[in-house]
């Protein structure tokens, strides 16, 4: 393939990404973004691998190293559960990190290109920017990985001091680029590079563990936005165009991203990298002491929830994270067929952070053929709740909390949250009692119009079901 031809499918595939993320942004064209940065890919690597810079010796290499990995990739896609999305997504930011450190490394010990003044300046200052993102992007994404899969407590780790522990990181950090940059030899540069890669590794880690359970979403999409930019710092080593273009729209796209979750969740963007807020993840609701729950709840029955649901004119159902766990979903799908053929007005609400990744909901309704004009935004619907007869919640806790709103003392004080307290009455669907994500109590529960119905979501909207079609 010519150099010419080479650059025009970069600009085809620049493009299709440009073309995917657009598509991304709603569910209905969401399918046909995939397919567009399927395509991307496609041509980015096939637009590499034929291009000018690759020797035939070297494609045996790529070959063999496409199939392992397209290998390894296709295995965890197809094993990982839609509620493991976001450890899967972490292991992958890890890779992009350690590969920007390797192709780091490997383009300063290359002596095939041969760089002069400003050039080999500029080149060394790609590699040590480019290691110390990739260093930072792997070990806080390994420990992402830890945290959400539960391998790693979800407590906050505060060490005394490390605001300065960061900032003499930084500095360290710093001095020893000078020395690279002043190194007479590629063996004297690697020391200042190898101490680099070291703190960059131990920082990484540092920041993860001091971010509390409830805000891992963030610091996944903000690990998302690092390894973008370490992305295109291996562009900028490798003197690749599209890399350099297709990780800065990763990088901008992550912290974006990262700031409309900071949003949804009420948090101070600085406040979640500085760390120190949250708890561990699901744990049980606080017992004697503390906040006591206050008062009783008031149980139902699936039979009950059928005649509420059958009585009345307007439903909203919000979905949480337990609804995924119970892959309740169709069945959700089949109620709510069924309520709208008897002229009951049903619609979703749906939070931003429902679930346990961004869109989660969205995903998991539009597989069971949910029509995307009832699935509202929490901004859309939550108006709308003193005008309806029923919300069932499935599976959903911190999302519904009225203590976001009414108790300022509240770990999730000033969260936004779908207000079904203010519906006719309210049904929530949980197995027990026990606390969501963010580990605190929720008032809701014993609200006089509020009635549990306790059991897996699943099993209890078959019930439900059943009784519908009695
Ligand atoms: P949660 O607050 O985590 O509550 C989920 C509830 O589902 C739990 O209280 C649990 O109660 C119940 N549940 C679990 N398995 C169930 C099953 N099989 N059947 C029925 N119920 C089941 O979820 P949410 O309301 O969706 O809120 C999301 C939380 O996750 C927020 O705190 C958010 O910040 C955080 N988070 C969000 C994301 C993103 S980006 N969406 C990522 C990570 C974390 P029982 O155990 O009693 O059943």
């Amino acid at each position: 393939m010519t150099a010419s031809l080479a650059t025009v499918s970069y600009i085809g595939a620049t493009i299709l990404f440009i073309l995917s993320l657009g598509g991304l942004s709603n569910p209905e064209t969401a399918r046909r973004g995939n397919l567009f940065g399927m395509i991307g890919m496609a041509v980015a690597v096939l637009a590499t691998v034929f291009g000018p810079r690759v020797t035939p010796a070297g494609i045996p290499w790529i070959v063999g190293a496409l199939v392992a990995g397209g290998a390894v990739g296709l295995v965890a896609a197809k094993k990982v559960q839609m509620t493991q999305m976001p450890e899967l997504v972490a292991l992958m930011h890890s890779l992009v990190g350690l590969a920007a450190c390797l192709v780091g490394y490997a383009s300063y010990v290359d002596t095939s290109i041969a760089f002069e003044g400003a050039e080999k300046a500029i080149h060394e200052v790609e590699i040590y920017v480019g290691i110390l993102i990739g260093a930072v992007t792997f070990s806080g994404s390994i420990v992402a990985f830890g945290k959400l899969s539960g391998r790693i407590g979800g407590k906050p780790l505060l060490l005394p001091g490390r605001h300065w522990l960061n900032l003499a990181g930084l500095l360290i950090v710093i001095w020893f680029g000078r020395a690279f940059l002043h190194a007479e030899s590629i063996p004297a540069g690697m020391t200042p590079l190898i101490v680099m890669t070291v703190i960059a590794l131990l920082f990484g880690v540092h920041m993860v563990m001091a971010i509390g359970g409830a805000d891992m979403p963030v610091v996944v999409s903000m690990l998302n936005s690092y390894s973008g930019w370490a992305a295109a710092a291996t562009g900028f080593m490798l003197s690749n165009d599209l890399l350099i273009v297709v990780g800065a729209l990763v990088g901008s796209s992550g912290a974006i991203l990262s700031y409309i979750m900071c949003r949804a969740m009420n948090r101070n963007f600085i406040s979640v990298i500085a760390g120190g807020f949250g708890t561990g993840g699901g744990a049980p609701a606080p017992a004697a002491g503390g906040a006591q729950p206050a008062g009783e709840v008031t149980p139902i029955s699936a039979a009950e929830t059928a005649e509420m649901l059958r009585e009345a004119k307007n439903v909203v159902i919000v979905p949480g994270y337990g609804m995924a766990v119970a892959q309740a979903q169709h069945t959700v799908y089949e109620i709510t067929k069924l309520l709208r053929e008897k002229g009951v007005d049903v619609r979703f609400g749906i939070h931003p952070v429902a679930g346990r990744m961004p869109g989660h909901m969205n995903v998991l309704l539009a597989e069971a053929k949910v029509p995307y004009d009832i699935v509202l935004e929490m901004d859309e619907i939550n108006e709308d709740f003193p005008d309806t007869d029923v919300a069932m919640v499935i599976g959903a806790n911190d999302i519904v909390n009225p203590a976001a709103q009414d108790d300022p003392s509240s770990p999730i004080a000033g969260m936004p949250v779908l207000e079904v307290w203010k519906a006719r009455h309210s049904i929530v669907m949980k197995r027990s009692m026990a606390s969501g994500y963010a580990g605190v109590d929720n008032p809701l529960f014993y609200k006089d119009n509020n009635r549990m119905l306790f059991g897996d979501a699943k099993k209890m909207l078959d019930e439900v079901l059943a009784a519908l079609k009695a």
